[in-house]
């Protein structure tokens, strides 16, 4: 297995896995989804979705993975002895991923271009002149989409030459640096005038808030957020040793992520009430809230607010792309297994593939109305389609797929590490798989489709 990837140390491979959970979903995404539907209430209902599905899925791929040590279609394949139609689970993943990778990286494309930006010294200004600011950069019909090929080209450069030794190495500094710079902005966020309403609004519950699509969008961003759901931890586990305990690495890297997404939150909210940013204003939160904090909070120290905005952004981007690694290299590994080609060979058919989507992503919110499905722009649709529909239904799959066919002294040995985790959390995690997870995904489904 030498050559599946180029993983350095066990440690790195769990990092390479928080990694992949840490990103733009926890800094971008959650604080406008969270936004979008009522602040606290929806937090609680995320924390509940993260415990109770969240933990457990996470497990189950791992166990998938770590199991049989392959691609995601072949390591459904193989434990399912052949039969043909779990195979389809592993597909499943790997499409998701590359959708995901799709939109995904205009994001990223964004923070790009927001990193050299604040070099330059160009997003500052009064709230006004941000917000501008993104409207006319990210409506351009060139400039993002070059951005958002940038990035999946630099993904591309590490996936395929192997240099994911280098990136653990530099994930272990820049991570806990990430969470320093990250309690240095919220404290400088609450430190604005009339902050305060952005702290209650995060954590004081108003449940008349609640709309009908919560708990479908709580459960989508926290699958979203996890890696959950695409195969990527099972991708990810298939490097993971024998004696990795598999419930605590999952709750490990649940908990950060969990933390660095309220951390995000509470850095956003509180800033974006105090300059009058709606909380609700969609993907857009980010880019019109953080340069006010910057500019503002650090306003009679403008070189701090310099350096730690470009901080900031550089670290974002270094987060964004331990993410979209392990999107790639879903598809990387398929590729270059199932079709035995050169590494580099198949990191190409996915970055082409990705490219391609990415520039149809970023023309769809840039000037062209015709690049839509079902009323949306193609952007916002892949990110419904998967974070909604996709990783729920994957997730929901596997959840049936360990619970009930494969072979439960299979189950028990890679839990347990041979007999040496307690066999209390396995019954729980047993009856958590085969009831609990399918039940749930399932009712907010039928839910959310309005047949109960
Ligand atoms: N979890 C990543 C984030 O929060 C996104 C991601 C989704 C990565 C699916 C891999 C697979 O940014």
């Amino acid at each position: 297995m030498s050559d599946r990837g180029n993983f350095g140390t066990r440690l790195g491979i769990i990092l390479a896995t928080a990694g992949s959970a840490v990103g733009l979903g926890n800094v971008w995404r959650f604080p406008f989804i969270a936004g979008h539907n009522g602040g606290a209430v929806f937090i609680l209902i995320y924390i509940g979705c993260i415990l109770l599905l969240g933990i457990p899925g996470m497990v189950s791929e791992f166990i998938v993975g770590r199991h049989s040590q392959a691609n995601a279609a072949r390591a459904y394949g193989h434990i399912a002895g052949g039969r043909r139609l779990w195979r389809a689970v592993g597909y499943l993943g790997i499409l998701t991923a590359s959708i995901i990778l799709g939109f995904y990286a205009v994001v990223a494309g964004w923070c790009l271009q927001y990193l050299v930006a604040s070099l330059l010294g160009n997003v500052q200004g009064d709230a006004d002149y941000v917000t501008h600011y993104f409207q006319s950069f990210s409506t351009n019909p060139w400039k993002p989409t070059l951005w958002a090929v940038a990035f999946v080209v630099i993904t591309h450069m590490v996936v395929a030459r192997g240099v994911q030794k280098g990136i653990e190495r530099a994930a272990k500094l820049l991570m806990p640096l990430l969470f320093v710079l990250l309690v240095i902005i919220v404290i400088a966020s609450c430190s604005l005038p009339g902050a305060m309403a952005g702290v209650e609004f995060l954590l004081r519950p108003d449940f008349s808030k609640v709309s009908h699509s919560v708990l479908l969008e709580a459960l989508g961003q926290a699958f979203f957020s996890l890696s959950l759901g695409t195969a990527c931890l099972c991708t990810f586990a298939s490097y993971f040793s024998r004696d990795t305990n598999l419930l605590r690495s999952a709750g490990q890297i649940a908990l950060l992520d969990t933390l660095i997404a309220i951390m995000a939150g509470l850095m956003i909210f509180p800033a974006a009430f105090s300059v009058g940013v709606q909380p609700d204003s969609g993907p857009s939160l980010i880019f019109i809230t953080l340069p006010n904090v910057f500019q503002q909070a650090f306003g009679q120290m403008p070189l701090v607010g310099y350096v730690i905005g470009v901080l900031f952004y550089a670290l974002l981007v270094f987060a964004a792309l331990t993410s979209t690694i392990s999107m790639h290299e879903i598809g990387t590994a398929f590729f270059t297994e199932e079709f035995h080609l050169p590494r580099k060979k198949g990191a190409w058919i996915v970055t082409t593939v990705c490219s391609l989507l990415a520039v149809l992503c970023s023309l769809s919110i840039g000037n062209s109305d015709e690049i839509s499905l079902f009323g949306l722009p193609l952007m916002y649709f892949c990110d419904f389609l998967t974070a909604q529909i996709m990783l729920p239904a994957g997730a929901f799959l596997t959840s049936l797929f360990v619970g009930w066919f494969v072979d439960q002294r299979l189950l028990y040995d890679e839990f347990t590490n041979q007999g040496t985790v307690s066999l209390a959390f396995f019954r729980a995690y047993q009856f958590s798989v085969r009831f609990v997870v399918p039940l749930c995904i399932g009712l907010i489904f039928l839910h959310q489709f309005g047949i109960i």
